[in-house]
């Protein structure tokens, strides 16, 4: 079970960037100025990160579900993602911020691909700060995925079941190298955790936020983690053992 913590501050916040879509309709723009406008705030909240001092971030920025939009949408998101990594590879390494990517990656173009993986290489010793993409991501399939190679490993003998606990399992995730997220964040006002870090979110504080994405600004990130500060996680222990603990 994971330690109670007293601490105020989360160490790792992971965020469901929804509203793009409404927040352009609003506007009477395309969806796509939407996401749009959600890249720039990607930028800002990547900034407050680093000005709060959270360590570890990680942004939902396209699901396994995602496919099935329009293309030209998916195709506009995957232009977008191209671009960002373009112009923030170089700003990553600077601020030396650590990228990682969870998600099938498989699926992703070719070029995309390549781009992500150079940034991963050229931050992989960076270890103060660190962004994580969720690309290609569902959790359903992240579990199938350890199952998978969790069962190879027996075929050849080098897992035995019965040892198995959620220690060893959770390193077939893709967040293997990850501390579980302490708050996760969605925006827009809607209450769903959509297939995100089901397994990872299992003692986190959820917060969700009226603003769509493009509105979650460097101030309601601060009041998200205000609110995150006055909550008392217990991880299954009664409030009084909390208090002793942390006394
Ligand atoms: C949800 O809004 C948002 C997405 C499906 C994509 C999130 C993508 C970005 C913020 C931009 C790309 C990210 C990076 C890191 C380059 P929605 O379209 O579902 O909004 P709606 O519910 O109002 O329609």
């Amino acid at each position: 079970m994971p330690e109670a913590k007293p601490e105020s501050h989360p160490r790792h916040v992971a965020i469901i960037m929804d509203g793009n879509g409404r927040w352009a309709q609003r506007r009477g723009l395309a969806r796509i100025e939407g996401h749009e406008a959600g890249v720039e705030n990607v930028k800002r909240i990547v900034e407050a990160a680093r000005e709060q001092d959270l360590r570890y971030l990680t942004l939902y920025a396209f699901s396994v579900e995602n496919w099935k939009r329009p293309t030209t949408e998916v195709n506009a998101l995957m232009q977008l993602l191209d671009q960002f990594l373009s112009s923030q590879s170089e700003e990553m390494i600077q601020k030396e911020i650590r990228l990682r990517v969870i998600g099938q990656l498989g699926k992703l173009p070719g070029r995309i691909r390549n781009k992500i993986q150079k940034t991963i290489d050229a931050t992989a010793h960076f270890d103060r700060w660190n962004l994580t993409l969720a690309l290609n991501y569902g959790s359903r399939t992240e579990i199938l995925d350890a199952v998978k190679a969790y069962a190879q490993e027996i075929a050849k003998g080098r897992e035995k079941p019965r040892q198995l606990d959620w220690e060893q399992f959770s390193q077939y995730l893709y967040t293997t190298d990850l501390p579980d997220p302490d708050l996760v964040i969605r925006t827009s006002g809607e209450h769903r955790v959509s297939n995100f870090l089901l397994l990872q979110s299992a003692y986190a504080e959820y917060y969700f936020a009226d603003e769509c994405w493009p509105d979650f600004g460097k101030e309601a990130f601060a009041e998200a983690l205000k609110a995150y500060a006055c909550r008392q996680r217990r991880f299954g222990l009664t409030g009084e053992q909390i208090l002793s603990q942390s006394s």
